[in-house]
């Protein structure tokens, strides 16, 4: 198969023939893998990256940069900071993958991007409990329904969320072994959920290490659009991995650091003044709170 680099724009017959075969060479150097998947995503991979490095001409000094960042990228990812993925999100490829495997389907909740932050060991709470476990923030009335696609509730559905506190940090970017700010809990029989969290806030991505240098080289900010993560598990149903944005959040227009905001996705947050009688009688004193409504709508699994 041939590139889409051709002679001309200053580059020679000759020298285009030379890249090319290279190229060629390359590619059918995975001739022989077994595996056709696998043969078929080398064989993209190297297409690309010799279209890339030919259209930008890439410099040796450039290369040599490259290699560098990929190599900081390696020294600050641990099993706790995974510098490759946040370069994924920030190019939005994570985004992409995302839109690939979780094709729309007539009504169903939009995904939206994993992030970071998701550790398996939150606790469960009952229908109305709070997330929070000492998370600070301003308490968030969180409530909507599971369904399916044709609007049967989904009972039992089981739906993990979390969020940073107004901070900006969530529970394991702390020193200590806290569990804040995260929680699971179960639809009842009518498909309803509803939690306490917190008003969700901006906070930027971790940008103390390579790709945050990249992202102030490109003049663009690391902050993300004020969100609450959900993660809804049912049987017989598309896994649904999303997030809820707070309308009129100011970085909706400013843009989020990794492409995750989706019109669908933003809703309001409606504030309550203190002394506002709260859904579950909970007592709040004087601090204000707000509302929001979430509801769900799952794709069948095998759409
Ligand atoms: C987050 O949602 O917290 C997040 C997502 C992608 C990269 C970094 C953070
Ligand atoms: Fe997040």
């Amino acid at each position: 198969m041939s590139g889409i680099i051709h002679a001309g724009a200053g580059i020679s017959p000759e020298q285009a023939a030379v890249e090319q075969k290279l190229v060629d060479t390359v590619i059918a150097s995975f001739d022989k893998t077994q595996d056709p998947r696998l043969k078929k995503v080398m064989q993209s991979l190297t297409r690309h990256l010799h279209n890339f490095v030919r259209e930008v001409r890439l410099t040796e000094d450039e290369w040599n940069t490259g290699i560098e960042f990929l190599t900081a990228a390696g020294h600050i990812t641990d099993d706790k900071r995974q510098e490759f993925i946040l370069l994924s999100d920030v190019l939005g490829l994570s985004m992409q993958t995302v839109a690939i495997n979780n094709k729309a389907y007539k009504g169903a909740t939009e995904a939206t991007v994993f992030g970071p932050f998701f550790i398996e060991d939150a606790s469960e709470i009952p229908l109305g409990g709070d997330i929070a476990g000492g998370a600070h923030g301003q308490p968030c009335w969180v409530e909507g329904t599971i369904t399916d696609t044709s609007g049967n509730p989904v009972p039992g559905a089981r739906i993990e969320v979390w969020e940073a506190d107004e901070d900006g940090f969530y529970d394991v970017q702390y020193a200590d072994a806290r569990v804040a700010g995260r929680a699971y809990l179960y639809a009842d029989d009518h498909g309803r959920y509803s939690f306490w969290g917190r008003t969700p806030t901006p906070y930027p991505i971790p940008h103390d290490g390579p790709v945050g240098k990249m992202l102030e080289a490109a003049g663009r900010s690391p902050v993300r659009t004020s969100h609450l993560h959900f993660m809804v598990t049912a049987h017989g149903l598309r896994t649904l991995v999303t997030h809820i944005f707070v309308e009129g959040d100011p970085q909706i227009e400013i843009g989020d650091s990794v492409f995750g905001v989706k019109d669908s996705l933003i809703k309001r947050f409606e504030p309550q003044p203190a002394g506002t009688p709260t859904p579950d009688g909970r007592d709040l004193g004087n601090q204000t709170w707000a509302r929001t409504r979430f509801d769900v709508v799952l794709a069948p699994a095998l759409a």
